[in-house]
């Protein structure tokens, strides 16, 4: 059976599942939990200076999809609203209880160099295993010089990291926002200032939906709104790419990567751990589905290794992003084309609609008495894969690859580039 255990900068967990800072891990009553569901670890809530913060009512509001499922989710929360010594108590507690998981403390404080001196070996002082430097909340506290303020500087981002290696034995994982226009400056920053390892992603700048009556945006706080933090699967392939461009990037090939965002099932687990990351962090997914959504994780991926003759996380880490490259070295000479199974067609025309509207027209609608055939007109077709895409009935449309003579020849390869590069 596949082994699931995970050594992450220094961090060791029995999995590779934690649950991300947020309700699910903001006191030991939920973390106890968590942890007899079988989760690995826990990013505790982010603690901050004393007093706590206070958060407004309401704090959430979502993305609903036609059945009523969650796309993304929104919310306005703050770091936690309980007092320091309360919760460094309880970490102490939860800890010395369940020795074997992973207990990372996030935390988030101004940028002076004393309260980080401060409190980190309070910190230290729980038995937690490592911190994570939230730099990524995009509501409120950046409005106090914290969270995302601090993510999009990258100087300000080397220079806490910096103060923390400096203070504390215990790893340090450095949390980046999304909302940045190019996530290796960040990373960099982090490596640059000692960062064992990052994490990412924080939630994305959004405003989900409007009252239109009242014309307020929600979530609602006494007739007025904020912008909140997206989350939940619809982020998903944003944070996959920021954690594969990060991966990708010699400067930072090497940095340990704990993934984050849309993870609600094993699949995307392994998803994100072929694409660079070490360890993985859920919050949405637990907070709509509850803690035991793990026991699926678990086993799923334990199958899946199983299957694939992989014997540990290790073995798949990293393993998709060497085929993860710019577009400009893509096969140029690489071509699909799609078929329709007639026996699964339902005649609906979708396919037909989205390819003759907006793609190659390269669907016919041939009518046989009161019957509708649609078939690929193969000399047309692109392969844009948007039919595919389109068709409601799964594996009726598939995209074919064609036999080629020609060799790989990429853009920059390629006669018809003007500005052909010499090739890496
Ligand atoms: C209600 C809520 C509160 C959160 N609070 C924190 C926090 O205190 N510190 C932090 O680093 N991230 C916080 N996050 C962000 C999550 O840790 C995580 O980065 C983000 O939700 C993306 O993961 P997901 O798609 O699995 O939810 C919060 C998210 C939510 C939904
Ligand atoms: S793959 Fe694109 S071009 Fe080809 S049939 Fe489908 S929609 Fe049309
Ligand atoms: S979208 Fe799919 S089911 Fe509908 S007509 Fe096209 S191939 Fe058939």
């Amino acid at each position: 059976m596949a082994d699931l255990s995970i050594d992450f900068c220094g961090i060791k967990s029995p999995n590779p599942f934690w649950l991300a800072s947020a309700p699910p891990t903001d006191k030991a009553y939920n973390v106890v939990r968590a942890f007899e569901a079988g989760w690995g670890g826990v990013v505790w809530k982010t603690l901050g200076e004393d007093p706590p913060a206070v958060n407004v009512s309401s704090r959430y509001s979502a993305l609903h999809g036609k059945n009523r499922e969650v796309i993304g989710f929104n919310n306005i929360e703050l770091i936690t609203d309980r007092s320091l010594a309360l919760n460094l108590q309880e970490i102490t507690a939860v800890k010395k209880a369940w020795p074997d998981r992973a207990m990372i403390v996030s935390l988030m404080l101004p940028c002076e160099e004393a309260p980080w001196k401060e409190i980190l070996p309070l910190v230290e002082a729980t038995g937690a295993d490592g911190i994570e430097l939230n730099f990524g909340c995009p509501h409120g506290m950046p409005e106090r010089g914290m969270g995302a303020a601090v993510g999009q500087q990258p100087d300000l981002i080397e220079m806490v990291t910096r103060w923390c290696k400096t203070h504390t034995r215990l790893p340090v994982i450095v949390k980046l926002t999304p909302n940045i226009t190019d996530v290796r400056a960040p990373a960099r920053a982090a490596l640059a200032g000692g960062a064992d390892a990052v994490s990412l992603i924080n939630t994305v700048n959004s405003i989900t939906h409007l009252d239109l009556d009242s014309m307020v945006a929600y979530p609602i706080v006494g007739g007025r709104s904020t912008h909140g933090g997206y989350c939940g699967s619809a982020v998903k392939p944003i944070a996959l790419n920021m954690v594969a461009e990060i991966a990708r990037d010699p400067v930072t090939a090497h940095l340990p990567i704990s993934g984050i965002g849309g993870i609600g099932n094993w699949t995307d687990a392994a998803e994100f751990i072929a694409l660079g990351a070490g360890s993985v962090q859920v919050c949405t997914a637990a907070m709509l589905h509850g803690f035991r959504i793990v026991e699926e994780m678990k086993d799923g991926l334990s199958r899946w290794m199983d299957r694939k003759g992989y014997a540990n996380i290790a073995a798949f880490s990293r393993k998709a992003v060497p085929n993860t490259t710019d577009w400009k070295y893509l096969d140029m000479n690489y071509q699909v084309i799609a078929s329709i199974d007639q026996d699964k067609c339902i005649q609906c025309g979708k396919c037909y609609v989205a390819c003759e509207d907006t793609s190659h027209q390269a669907i016919a609608r041939l009518v046989e008495g009161n019957a509708r055939r649609y078939e690929v007109k193969r000399e047309e077709c692109v392969g844009c894969n948007l039919c595919e895409i389109t068709c409601p009935v799964e594996g009726c449309i598939t995209m074919v690859p064609q036999p080629s003579e020609k060799p790989y020849m990429n853009w920059t390869q390629d006669p018809r580039n003007p500005r052909a590069e010499v090739v890496a």
